[in-house]
């Protein structure tokens, strides 16, 4: 008799995307012929740049030859791309990231899910509050946890609050931790760690034989130079700290799916094991390697002109952030995030709660926004807005809440 695996019992309900479109199409249904405007998912919206598709047809082309013809490629990812991607990407690292540390994989969500099981069942984690829920979830489902108490915080987790008080980066945590996830530029809060900020995490993962897996999905989003993209641009980084990071945002593959994870040679967990080798074994058993197609497009991702045309997608979303953001400010509405970051951290007005807000902002202004409470209990009160979108319907959107939501 197959019986189910009882970790996945502690899970809630649904994850939180599929649960706020639930209750969107709820909304359509009850009031049909309304358009509703969405400003809640961070799912790209604009076509991809010339470079790139040009770059994703030599993938194609080359499939359609006997000479060209390529089918399983290495597990750990097109040696071009990986060369790439440590070149291009880690010009500024501490200590320079080899291509062999470089693992391409097909999105960052799958390797932010099964980073964990590198790890011992007990090992426990530590993560921001609010965070992309994914870690959370992931670890859940690994039987590292307990059951989520009434106050939405799972047993067995340490969370480290990031608040107003904070400016949405925690401390260091009080209790005894061996591993700690960080996302920067983050997603919800639209808060980037400082390299001083960074430092005092690095410091202390090492002093304490830690590991931190650090998200950089968002770091092309940073337009100020003094704030880190990278975690290994931090001194000691290399000894304590997985990254990583996603073509997704930067160059429009959220359908595509391709991202990268690097597993430093020099980083060994306290019971003598190496991580990169760990991780190689790992992707050589459960992944076959990412699409050839889509690694081309990647190739042609890092290269000049595609750099110089991403860079204009990206413009173009934070320029929604500051319509976005500008546009709720001027009606008396804090908000956090929006700069060096495609997210808005939005405070519900009179101390809503966020799925309350939620409702509110779709009955009122038919604008869908993601309500905090959903990336942790931290952020309750809050909901997240994303620059993700054409400029048209982000600037109707904006000009709908203006008009027609009443606080
Ligand atoms: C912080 C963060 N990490 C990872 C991902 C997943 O990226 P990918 O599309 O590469 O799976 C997302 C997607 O929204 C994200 O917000």
């Amino acid at each position: 008799m197959a019986n189910s695996n009882p970790a996945y019992k502690n899970l809630p309900g649904g994850y939180l995307f599929p649960e706020l479109a639930k209750r969107t199409r709820a909304f359509s249904e009850k009031h049909p012929g309304v358009k509703i405007m969405r400003l809640g998912i961070g799912n790209t919206t604009e076509p991809l740049p010339s470079s790139i598709i040009k770059g994703l047809g030599v993938g194609v082309k080359k499939l359609a030859s006997v000479e060209t013809y390529t089918g399983y490629g290495d597990e750990q990812g097109n040696t071009e791309l990986r060369k790439k991607i440590a070149e291009v990407k880690y010009k500024k690292a501490v200590e320079k990231i080899e291509a062999d540390e470089i693992f391409v994989s097909d999105g960052a969500k799958s390797d932010t899910a099964n980073i964990q099981e590198l790890f011992s069942k007990e090992s426990i984690i530590a993560i921001q509050d609010p965070a992309y829920p994914v870690y959370v979830d992931s670890n859940v489902m690994a039987g590292r946890t307990g059951k989520i108490r009434e106050n939405g915080q799972y047993e067995g987790i340490v969370y480290m609050p990031c608040t107003e008080k904070n400016g949405f980066f925690p401390e260091i945590p009080q209790e005894k931790v061996d591993i700690i996830y960080i996302c920067s530029p983050n997603n919800p809060t639209g808060a980037v760690a400082t390299k001083e900020q960074l430092k005092k995490f690095v410091d202390y993962a090492i002093k304490n034989k830690i590991v931190i897996i650090f998200d950089s999905a968002y770091e092309r989003f940073i337009y100020d130079s003094s704030l880190p993209r990278s975690i290994y641009e931090i001194p000691g980084a290399k000894r304590c700290a997985i990254e990583i990071n996603s073509f997704s945002k930067e160059a429009g593959f959220t359908g595509v799916r391709l991202g990268w994870t690097v597993v430093p040679k020099t980083l060994m967990t306290e019971d003598g094991a190496n991580l990169n080798s760990l991780w190689n074994r790992r992707q050589c058993t459960k992944f076959n390697g990412a699409s050839n197609i889509a690694q081309e497009g990647g190739i042609a991702a890092l290269d000049k002109k595609g750099l110089k045309e991403t860079q204009k997608v990206i413009d173009l979303y934070m320029k929604n952030a500051s319509v976005i953001k500008k546009g709720l400010e001027s009606i008396g509405i804090k908000c956090y995030g929006g700069v060096n970051a495609p997210y808005i951290w939005m405070k519900c007005p009179n101390q809503m709660s966020s799925w309350d807000f939620f409702s509110k902002l779709l009955e009122e202004a038919n604008v869908v926004c993601t309500p905090g409470s959903g990336f942790g209990p931290s952020g309750e009160g809050f909901v997240r807005l994303s620059a993700f979108g054409h400029p048209k319907d982000i600037k109707k959107a904006i000009e709908s809440i203006k008009k027609n939501l009443k606080i």
